[in-house]
Parts: structure tokens; C-alpha cells; sequence
């Protein structure tokens, strides 16, 4: 998603805006990714150690203050995980410009000490991708691929680095108190939006929905990939998504774009009878909670926490299945387990730590009726 109106101001939000809609630039050279073996992430809780707190935001330009992180890491969460657009890459992106970016990224104090401190997983969207709402068709996706697993610290022997695309899953906790983290990539494999025939009308203001049968969000891999994994056990599965899955009345980016792959994914929960999924979605620099029962398996719930350093503060939109108003402060997400209780909370907090949009959902809701 671009910086919007109001996010940047006069000339150099229209340079944004040309900067996002030019071809990109032949990335730079460096033709491998380094393999050496990275300094290895903080262990998450695993074995015995149950998850309990985790939290969630995206969204985050490196160029600018970060305050939030202190909040965040004041919470002291069990696990962090970065749902995209982790640093902005100039546009039009160039492997030096997104090597820069991540530098001042690393530089960040409050970035710095989270990634030394706190366990955490990652997936991007598409300013550390390197092309503007943009999909299959970025050519130079290897090269930004290679920066992300480098600034990522991805062990040399993990099947990211052997495979197209960067999702991944990871499951913590022990039997009755396992969290599966599901990450998708949005990205690499996605086919081209239907632009709008009305650009910046409410409800249409980039895309609109495709109902081509040839289009793919996923990609037949990881299609196959996220099937195998709702058939792993788990109590809670939280899916990171970039984009937002369930939301409808806007035209950016979003799963309805694509309504008959939102379909297949819907299905794919109930066929493979995975309890207990719970979206995380971000790009959109806005808070928001979201609830949709209409051809879903049970009701499902998408956390949107986008916003970190940079909310649209004016953003207005209808909202026919969210669960309240939009936050457009500053913001993070949380996900908050009660074990005991069995039911997890949904939180966008505020830049005090303050809820300000929360719900609390029992896991026997989260479960596909037979
Ligand atoms: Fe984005």
C-alpha cells in the first residue's frame, strides 16, 4: 500500500505516488545471498512454555521515530511477529536502496532491542517486497528476498531459503496449549489486481474484485503448503497476513479482491477441520477488529494492525463486518491467551499500551461444527 494523502504532504507525496507507479530499476549487484551462519533469533518459548502474550504490528518506516517500541517491549511479550512492511524501501526500490533501508532499520534502537530480545517471526508485504502493491510479476523479487533473509537472520539450513517465497509456520507450545503462527506470502506468486474504473470512489479506490478462475493469490505450492499445515494439530492458529482477509467495503489491496481464492481459503479451514484460526493482517496503517460469519466455517476474527510509525489519520471507511470504529493513532496489536479460561483477546493498543478496540473470543467458537 502506498503512503497515502496525508501521510505525506504537497510534492513529496506525489512523488511517493510517482515513485510507487514507476518500473523498478535493475537491483544492484550482489548475485548471491550470503549463507553464513546468522546470528540465530531469540528461542521462542517452546517445550513446556505455553504462549501467553504476543504481539503484532506493521507498517514500520525506519526513517522515522518509533516510540512505540518502548510500549511494546514494556509488555515484555512472548513472542513479536511482523506482519510486512517491516522497513520501506525507496521507490522505485533498488537491492541498495532496500540493503540501506534494512541498515537503518537495524540501527533503530527500539527495532534493535526487540530483535535481541524478543523471539519473533516475519513475512513482508510489498515496501520490503521492493514494488508497490505488487506481485508475481516484480522481477527483481530474488534479490529483495535475499536482503530479507539476511536482516531476518534465517538459519542457513531453513527451507525459505530452498524454496520461492518466504511462508512459513512454526507451532509453540505443548499439547493443549499449542500456538500454530502461519505466515503467507502475498506476494511472490500473486497474479495481478483488477485496477478500478473509478480511482479514489469509495469502496473502489484502486481495485476490484476479480472473479477469474486463473488468478491466484497463493500459488498452487503454497496452497499445498498451508493445507498440510491446518492439518497440524493446534489449539490457536494465528494466520499473519499481509493483506486483510475478511474485510469488506474498501478497494485497496485486500483477499476480496480475489473473492473466489478467499472462498477457497474458507473452504480449505473447513475441509481440513482446523480450530481456532484468528487472522493478523496489516498494510493498511489503520487499527481494526473484524468479524465474519457469511460462508466462513465458524465465525472468523482478523486483528488489522498496521500503523507503527506512520497511521492515516483521516482514513474513513464503510465497514460492514468490523467490530467497531477504525483506531488511526498510533498503534500495536495483541493477542492475549487465557489457557485456563480458553479464549484468547484480540487488542489494538495504543501508544500508552492502552486497549482501545478489543475482543474476547472463547476457542469453542473457533471450532468447525460437523
Ligand atoms: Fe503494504
Amino acid at each position: 500500500m502506498i503512503r497515502r494523502r496525508g501521510l505525506l504532504g504537497g510534492a513529496a507525496s506525489l512523488a511517493a505516488l510517482a515513485g510507487c507507479a514507476a518500473p523498478p530499476r535493475r537491483l544492484g549487484s550482489r548475485p548471491q545471498p550470503t549463507f553464513q551462519q546468522p546470528t540465530a533469533a531469540p528461542a521462542a518459548p517452546g517445550g513446556d512454555g505455553a504462549l501467553r502474550s504476543i504481539a503484532f504490528g506493521s507498517c514500520i518506516d525506519q526513517t522515522r521515530a518509533a516510540p512505540i517500541w518502548d510500549t511494546i517491549l514494556a509488555g515484555r511479550p512472548d513472542l513479536f511477529l511482523f506482519g510486512g512492511d517491516n522497513v520501506y524501501c525507496e521507490m522505485p526500490c533498488t537491492q541498495a536502496r532496500l540493503r540501506r533501508a534494512y541498515a537503518q532499520a537495524a540501527e533503530s534502537p527500539g527495532m534493535g532491542r526487540l530483535r535481541r530480545s524478543v523471539p519473533h517471526l516475519a513475512i513482508w508485504d510489498d515496501h520490503d517486497y521492493g514494488l508497490n502493491d505488487g506481485g508475481a510479476e516484480f522481477a527483481f523479487k530474488d534479490e529483495a528476498k535475499a536482503e530479507f533473509l539476511d536482516f531476518w537472520k534465517i538459519p542457513a539450513d531453513d527451507p525459505r531459503r530452498g524454496r520461492e517465497g518466504l511462508y512459513h509456520a512454526q507451532v509453540f507450545g505443548p499439547p493443549g496449549q499449542r500456538v500454530q503462527v502461519i505466515l503467507l506470502d502475498e506476494r511472490w506468486f500473486r497474479s495481478p489486481w483488477k485496477r478500478t474504473d473509478q480511482r479514489d470512489a469509495p469502496g473502489k479506490e484502486r481495485y476490484l474484485p476479480d472473479d477469474d478462475a486463473g488468478k491466484t493469490m497463493l500459488g498452487e505450492a503454497q496452497w499445498r503448503w498451508l493445507e498440510q499445515q491446518l492439518r497440524q494439530p493446534a489449539e490457536l492458529r494465528l494466520i499473519v497476513s499481509g493483506l486483510q482477509v475478511v474485510t469488506e467495503g474498501h478497494g485497496w489491496e485486500r483477499w476480496g479482491n480475489f473473492p473466489r481464492e478467499r472462498q477457497r481459503l474458507y473452504r480449505l479451514i473447513a475441509d481440513t477441520r482446523a480450530q481456532g484460526v484468528v487472522f493478523l493482517s496489516g498494510d493498511r496503517h489503520i487499527g481494526a477488529l473484524y468479524r465474519e460469519s457469511g460462508g466462513t466455517p465458524y465465525p472468523l476474527y482478523e486483528l488489522t494492525s498496521s500503523g507503527m510509525t506512520h497511521p492515516w489519520r483521516d482514513a474513513a471507511e464503510a465497514g460492514p463486518n468490523r467490530l467497531g470504529e477504525l483506531f488511526t493513532d498510533l498503534h500495536y496489536g495483541t493477542v492475549d491467551i487465557d489457557w485456563a479460561a480458553a479464549a484468547v483477546s484480540l487488542s489494538i493498543r495504543d501508544i500508552a499500551g492502552k486497549p482501545r478496540r478489543a475482543a474476547t473470543i472463547p476457542f469453542n467458537q473457533l471450532q468447525v461444527q460437523s
